[in-house]
């Protein structure tokens, strides 16, 4: 069918034309912000799923609501090697602006935009990567010590009685949160302890991979009480089929049961997959409706086109090492992997191929659902980890190294 129409959009933080299966979580994050404004007490949430589940689209429609209902709005994402501080401070200037030109009254704001001054000095000397080319005034001793933890927490505590005097409340919005190095972590959620102690209006909604339960811990013993993290999977197969059903239907295109079943079957109902099964389906289709063999023409054209892709980008950026580990885990072709099997197929001891299990958390591919467990974050990447090293882990020869 004429691809100038396909509906579906695959990608990394593409909006889907239907955001299905997601409406308990939109209500807990509506609840948890409605009541943060209204000064009671509410838990931050941070959501963890797998690599292509769905985390970002999701914060950017709760960031959009909120702004919608008159929130003030921080949204950043964090890069893999930036600072905290460089991250925040160009989001917390730009968002005290806009709450300056709200129409309440207050003084407040105008006073932290010089703490943030402040604060952007402090920083400066710490972090290389801090740099804001706009001249702020400064508010000398507050948020100027240059030690994070403290300074963080006497800037949050400034917005948050700024925002509080506004009658809204602060949303900071954060993805990829399991970049945060655990020492600004610790400081991030120290700031935010803060305000929930003084009952200021700030609250964290934020995502990242399911690292990040245990990195917030090791950081922070009450993190655990400060927020809740719920998991982000993927959909059930009702709600898959609404994801591919909806979209086509708007344009009276329909799908059999059969290719239905059949997309469901090979995407394990990934959203990020849905969206290129059912891209490729609408592409192959000569009209509707899409059958069953449709669908497993577009398997075929979807996997090769992972595999040079989104699948290859993530193999391209390991060390032949950590390819044997990973080649070894789809081995094992469990969901979870003990460590020691792994070590065992590897003919290693555990602690010599630990480095590489580090390394491989470290760089967002694999994390532990429970101790001593080894899992992959991308889905399906051990179907790939297969194709790509036909010749198993023990020869070390692969097609991308
Ligand atoms: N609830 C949903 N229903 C249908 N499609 C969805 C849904 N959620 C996400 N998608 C689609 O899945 C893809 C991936 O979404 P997104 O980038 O938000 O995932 P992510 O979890 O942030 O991934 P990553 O960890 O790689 O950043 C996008 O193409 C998006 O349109
Ligand atoms: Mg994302």
């Amino acid at each position: 069918m004429d691809p100038r129409t396909n509906p579906y959009a695959p990608g990394a933080g593409t909006q889907p034309p239907e955001l299905t299966g997601r409406s308990e979580l939109i209500e807990k994050a509506d609840i948890a912000m409605e009541r943060c404004r209204s000064g009671l007490s509410a838990r931050g949430l941070v959501m963890v799923g797998l690599r292509g589940v769905g985390k970002t689209v999701l914060l950017s429609r709760l960031s959009q609501d909120a702004e919608a209902k008159g929130f003030a709005v921080l949204f950043v994402e964090t890069p893999e090697k930036r600072s905290l501080p460089a991250l925040l401070i160009p989001a917390l200037r730009s968002t005290l602006l806009k709450l300056d030109r709200m129409t309440t009254a207050g003084l407040l704001v105008k006073k932290t935009l010089g703490v943030l001054g402040s604060f952007v000095e402090a920083m400066r000397f710490k972090y290389a990567d801090v740099e804001l080319s706009v001249q702020l005034d400064k508010q000398p001793g507050v948020a100027d010590s240059g030690d994070l933890e403290h300074d963080l927490m006497e800037l949050f505590v400034a917005v948050g009685q700024a925002v509080k005097e506004k009658n809204t409340a602060l949303i900071l919005f954060i993805d990829e949160i399991q970049y945060i190095k655990e020492d600004e972590f610790a400081a991030l959620i120290m700031a935010l302890h803060k305000c929930a102690q003084k009952q200021l209006p700030v609250l964290l909604i934020g995502a990242g991979l399911p690292q990040l339960v245990a990195q917030a811990g090791r950081a922070k013993s009450y993190a655990e009480r400060l927020f809740e993290y719920p998991e982000i999977g993927p959909l059930s197969p009702e709600e898959a089929i609404k994801a591919l059903q909806i979209p086509a239907e708007r344009l009276q295109v329909y799908y059999e049961g059969k290719a239905l079943s059949e997309i469901i079957r090979q995407t394990r109902a990934y959203p990020y997959f849905l969206q290129e099964w059912g891209k490729h389906c609408w592409d192959i289709a000569k009209k509707s409706p899409i059958t069953f063999d449709d669908a497993c023409f577009a398997t075929d054209l979807a996997i090769s086109e992972l595999d040079a892709s989104f699948f290859r980008v993530r193999f391209d950026r390991l060390t032949p090492a950590e390819k044997k580990y990973l080649r070894a885990m789809a081995e094992l072709e469990l969901q979870a992997c003990r460590s020691g099997d792994i070590a065992h197929l590897l003919q290693r001891e555990v602690q010599s191929v630990a480095p590489i299990r580090a390394s491989l958390i470290g760089k967002g591919m694999i994390y532990s659902p429970s101790h001593g467990d080894t899992a992959f974050t991308v889905p399906l990447f051990g179907g790939y980890m297969k194709r790509v090293m036909p010749g198993g882990f023990a020869e070390g020869r692969s097609k991308g190294s």
